[in-house]
């Protein structure tokens, strides 16, 4: 890993272990240009910035400056000026004039990582609340301005020692003693050759979270983004281009992924002349931010992978640098305790002795930790009332939370709570003596969901009020888990606490508000397990996982619906973040009945839990849980700290799905292969699983057979026909020594 400056050609060379990411500067004026992302290559191809060609460089032929703006690679394109794709950055200055380009004024190159307020972040030191600086991170902070306006900007980088990510953010300061504002301002931006790359993003609905999609990128604007003031359940801030015909271990893929859970951005643009584009960022749409004169603006980190190696390869280094440099819980490395949550054995229906009949039956399966749901506060027997009013129903609870919490830890199971902080429902106490502490905008009737309003967090009255909430409820018993939910997404963005210029500050804001909540409550509660969550996973994002090491991935558990939920997670996200539970059957969201086994197998790709009335199932998938609980304890280091490889995926196929998990030594490995469709009349089907050391003998669980790990992943093995749909069966392999 370097970061070097070349003196002569005036550009940068960002070297993680097998990538090279160029920058230089060009012309007099000081034009920041991209030359080259890609493998790591010994020396710079600046000639990619075709400089030297038509229409040249301003300085050799100023007469046709447009075209140079219009064509040139830059690294942060500015607006106005020319360069007729869409840029990165766009303004309004004191005039009210939009013009902005941003030239080289000087650099930085350090050890370490500085650390930015208020945002999630990746950081150096594995595990450190701090982010102290030392010496696995590099970082380049390339200092820039538009001499016209004396606005600067800091255009920073980061690279790991153990990674091939760049982490790019970028810094907005207004020195020009005027107040301006800013309409839009990315994160990323990266000028590349057109190569006949597809798009892939991830889409979803509810209950249909993070759908893989590919599609080709035509000329124009392709775009992805979310307005609904979080990631959302619809898109993801995410996004790769994908060499067209790569595969999952072969091909060059771009990934851009968002660290930040509120509106955002991912666009792909392809020019006239065969150049793309992309951007990502926070999104434009509703963005109008009051920069005053002296005041900076930071905006979130994009977390950028180049693999050569497939998508695979681009999964397994998101994976590592999300669990090494940007979750920060003392759970991350841990295993994480086994969960029963109460919310589709009883929804809002339950007292404490039936949450102490689950518990105890709970308790002698194995599992080790009761989490109770919605609906134990204020009058909260449905969802049409009480959020905001975070006071125990003794009518449910008698005796309150703490007798309830002492009674599930006597029993011997740890104690977990729902609660959903950043909410209000028009039937509460809290909005009876606050109604303008919801956002609304004055004259208009409030656009209810699910019969709620969202809290307006950016005032700071209502911030502290809700941070006490929270901090009263956890210190009240022996809490040692969170499900902090959200669901909704904001509308009537109009709040009392800003006045009229600075309403388009709201969902920026507001995110920034959830981030502060959630700092707060790692730094007081350290120890508490944070799962977040949003109507199921519509805040899965990389930004909550800086305050959580996981997030419930979708409010679908049927086992076939989270093959694909979960493939399209574990695109990005490490498994050991992927909260996922066995449920009932037939499955609440889809009716759909599959085997218990079948359950379990799926459940273990993630967080591994239960989401069912224990004491109601039937008694055959209850004696399967002690062995499930066991399954989880024997294999669960190796979900949470292997590299994961996608073998075959139901998806494209339609008929099964194959995943699974290979040690970081290679000595072990876990496949899971999951039969969707039976098929009459058919063979045994071949898999050819991948990851493993080719010289090494590996020991297939329950098999006589020894066979080299060349002889698995080339000539594959045979998995029988499994008889009838949705079976499952797990692939257990350990090298011979
Ligand atoms: C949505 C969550 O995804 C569910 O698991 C559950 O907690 C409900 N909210 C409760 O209202």
């Amino acid at each position: 890993m370097n970061i070097t400056f070349n003196e002569k050609n005036r550009s940068f060379k960002l070297d993680t272990e097998n990538t090279s990411y160029c920058i230089a500067i060009c012309d007099e004026e000081g034009f920041i240009g991209h030359a080259y992302y890609g493998t790591k290559l010994e020396e710079e191809p600046l000639y990619l910035m075709r400089t030297a060609e038509p229409p040249f460089v301003p300085s050799k032929n100023n007469r046709d400056r447009g075209s140079f703006m219009d064509t040139f690679p830059c690294e942060f394109p500015g607006n106005g000026l020319g360069d007729y794709r869409d840029g990165a950055i766009e303004i309004i200055d004191a005039e009210g004039h939009r013009a902005v380009n941003f030239t080289y004024d000087d650099f930085r190159i350090y050890d370490g990582k500085d650390k930015i307020d208020g945002l999630p972040q990746t950081f150096e030191n594995e595990g450190s609340l701090d982010g102290k600086s030392g010496a696995k991170a590099k970082s380049l902070e390339i200092y820039a301005s538009d001499k016209t306006l004396s606005l600067k900007a800091v255009l920073k980088y980061t690279i790991f020692e153990d990674s091939d990510a760049l982490i790019r953010s970028v810094k907005i300061l207004n020195e020009s003693g005027k107040d301006i504002f800013l309409t839009k301002v990315m994160s990323a931006s990266l000028d590349m050759d057109s190569e006949n790359f597809e798009l892939l993003t991830l889409h979803g609905s509810w209950a249909r979270e993070r759908q893989m999609d590919f599609r080709p990128i035509g000329y124009g604007k392709t775009s992805v983004g979310s307005v609904k003031g979080e990631s959302s359940h619809q898109e993801h801030p995410f996004m790769a281009l994908v060499e067209n015909g790569a595969t999952q271990e072969s091909g060059r893929v771009y990934g851009f992924s968002f660290i930040y859970s509120g509106n955002f951005l991912a666009q792909v643009e392809k020019s006239q002349f065969d150049s793309v584009r992309a951007l990502m960022g926070i999104s434009p749409i509703g963005f109008k931010w009051e920069l005053k004169a002296g005041e900076s603006f930071q905006t979130p980190e994009v977390a950028m992978v180049y693999s050569d190696g497939g998508l695979g390869k681009m999964s397994r280094t998101y994976h590592d640098l999300y669990r090494n440099h940007l979750i920060r819980s003392p759970y991350k490395d841990k295993e994480r305790p086994i969960l029963i949550n109460n919310w589709e054995a009883t929804y809002f229906d339950f007292n404490t002795e039936k949450l102490l009949d689950i518990a105890r039956q709970a308790k002698k399966s194995g599992i080790e930790m009761l989490v109770m749901d919605d609906g134990w506060f204020g009058v909260r027997n449905d969802d049409n009332t009480s959020l905001g009013d975070w006071n125990v129903n003794e009518k449910k609870l008698p005796g309150g939370l703490k007798h309830l919490v002492d009674e599930v830890n006597k029993i011997g199971l740890k104690f977990g709570i729902w609660m959903e902080p950043e909410m209000i429902s028009p039937d509460s106490d809290l909005y009876r003596a606050h109604p303008d502490w919801a956002f609304a905008v004055p004259g208009r009737v409030g656009t209810r969901s699910r019969n709620q309003y969202v809290l307006d967090l950016t005032r700071p009255e209502v911030l502290e009020h809700t941070w006490n909430s929270i901090k009263t409820v956890l210190s009240s018993a022996n809490i040692e888990y969170l499900k902090w939910d959200m669901n909704r997404q904001l509308t009537d963005l109009g709040s009392l606490g800003l006045d009229k210029d600075n309403q388009g500050e709201i969902f920026h804001r507001f995110v920034l508000a959830v981030y502060e909540l959630q700092e707060r409550l790692v730094n007081e509660f350290p120890n508490l397990l944070l799962e977040n969550c949003s109507g199921g996973g519509a805040r899965f994002d990389a930004g909550m996982l800086y305050y959580g090491p996981q997030i419930w991935c979708s409010d679908d558990t049927d086992a076939i619906e989270r093959l694909s939920i979960q493939e399209g997670t574990a695109l990005i996200y490490p498994l050991s973040s992927m909260g996922a539970h066995v449920s009932d059957c037939p499955n609440h969201t889809v009716g759909r009945v599959t085997p218990f086994e079948t359950r379990g197998h799926v459940a273990l790709a993630g967080t591994f839990g239960y989401e069912l009335d224990i004491t109601k199932i039937p008694e055959e998938d209850r004696n399967m849980i002690p062995e499930q609980t066991a399954m989880y304890h024997k294999y669960h280091s190796l979900v949470r700290s292997g590299d994961y490889y996608r073998i075959a995926s139901y998806r494209e196929n339609r008929y099964y799905d194959c995943y699974g998990v290979v040690s970081k030594d290679k000595s072990e490995a876990l496949f899971t292969f999951v039969q969707v469709v039976g098929r009459p009349n058919y063979h045994s089907r071949l898999i050819r699983l991948a990851g493993l050391k080719p010289d090494a003998k590996y020991r297939i669980e329950g098999e006589e057979t020894e066979l080299l790990g060349k002889t698995i992943m080339e000539a594959g093995i045979l998995v029988s026909n499994l008889w009838g749909d949705y079976r499952s069966k797990l692939i257990h392999l350990t090298e011979v020594v």
